[in-house]
C-alpha cells in the first residue's frame, strides 16, 4: 500500500508536467492572432520538429506519450487518496467539519471529472475526431477553429471548462507547492497562493482569448 505522501508526490509532479504543456498549449493557441498562414505554420512546425532525427510527428508522440503517463497517475492517485478519505471516515462526522476544505475537496474531485470529459471531447473535436459543429471542413486547423468558435454553445463549453481548469489550478498549484515542502512559513504560504493565483489566472485568461474573440468576429478567415 502505498504511502499518502507518495501519493501525493505522484499528483504534484504530474500536475506539473500538465501545467507545462497547459502553457505551451496556450502559447501554440494565441498563434491564431497573427492570422491563418502563422497558425497553421506553427501546427506543421509541431510535426516536423526534429527531423531528421525524430520521425514526422515525433515530438508530438513524445508529449503524447508523457501527457497519457501523466494523467494515469495524476488520475490514480487522486482516485486512490478520495477512497482512503472515505474509508477513514466510516462514522459520521460528530465534529464540526473544516468547511473550507470540504469544499476544496469537492471543487477537486468534482471539477478533476469534469475536465477529464472536456478532454475527452476536446480531443474528439480537434485531433482524434476533427468534429466541425459548424458543418464546414476539417482538413484546415485554422478554419476549423475559426468554424468551431464561431457557433456561441461551444465557445460557452470552453469557457466554462476554462473556468473550471483556472480554478483546479488554483488550489492544485498551491496544493502541490505544500506536498513540496514550500509553504513552510507565514512568508512562503503567501507567496504559494499568490502564484497559483497568477498562474491560473494568466491560463484560464490566455486560452479564453482566441474563442472569444473568434465569437467577435475578430479572428477571422
Ligand atoms: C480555449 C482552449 C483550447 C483551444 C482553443 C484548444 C485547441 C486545440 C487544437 C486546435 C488542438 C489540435 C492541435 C493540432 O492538432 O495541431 C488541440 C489539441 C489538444 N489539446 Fe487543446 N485547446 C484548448 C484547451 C486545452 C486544454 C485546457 C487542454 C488540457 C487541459 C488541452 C489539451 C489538448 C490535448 C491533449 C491535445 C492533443 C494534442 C495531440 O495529441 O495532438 N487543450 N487543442
Amino acid at each position: 500500500m502505498r504511502s499518502t505522501i507518495a501519493l501525493k508526490l505522484m499528483m504534484a509532479v504530474s500536475g506539473i508536467i500538465f501545467i507545462g504543456f497547459v502553457l505551451l498549449h496556450m502559447y501554440g493557441n494565441l498563434k491564431a492572432f497573427s492570422g491563418h498562414d502563422a497558425y497553421n505554420d506553427y501546427a506543421h512546425h509541431l510535426r516536423t520538429f526534429g527531423e531528421p532525427m525524430l520521425p514526422y510527428g515525433g515530438l508530438l508522440w513524445v508529449i503524447r506519450v508523457v501527457l497519457v503517463l501523466s494523467l494515469v497517475v495524476h488520475v490514480y492517485a487522486a482516485v486512490t487518496l478520495w477512497r482512503r478519505a472515505k474509508r477513514a471516515r466510516t462514522v459520521k462526522y460528530v465534529v464540526k467539519k473544516n468547511k473550507h476544505s470540504t469544499y476544496a475537496s469537492h471543487l477537486m474531485r468534482w471539477g478533476g471529472v469534469t475536465l477529464l470529459l472536456f478532454i475527452v471531447w476536446h480531443l474528439l473535436n480537434f485531433t482524434i475526431g476533427k468534429v466541425n459543429v459548424d458543418g464546414g471542413p476539417t482538413n484546415d486547423p485554422y478554419n476549423l477553429l475559426v468554424d468551431s468558435f464561431s457557433v456561441w454553445w461551444l465557445t460557452l463549453i470552453y469557457l466554462v471548462a476554462m473556468a473550471m481548469l483556472g480554478a483546479h489550478l488554483h488550489h492544485g498549484i498551491w496544493s502541490s507547492m505544500q506536498t513540496l515542502g514550500l509553504t513552510n512559513s507565514v512568508r512562503e504560504r503567501a507567496l504559494a497562493k499568490r502564484i497559483g493565483l497568477v498562474l491560473a489566472l494568466i491560463i484560464t485568461i490566455g486560452f479564453s482569448l482566441v474563442p472569444v474573440f473568434v465569437l467577435a468576429g475578430v479572428i477571422d478567415k
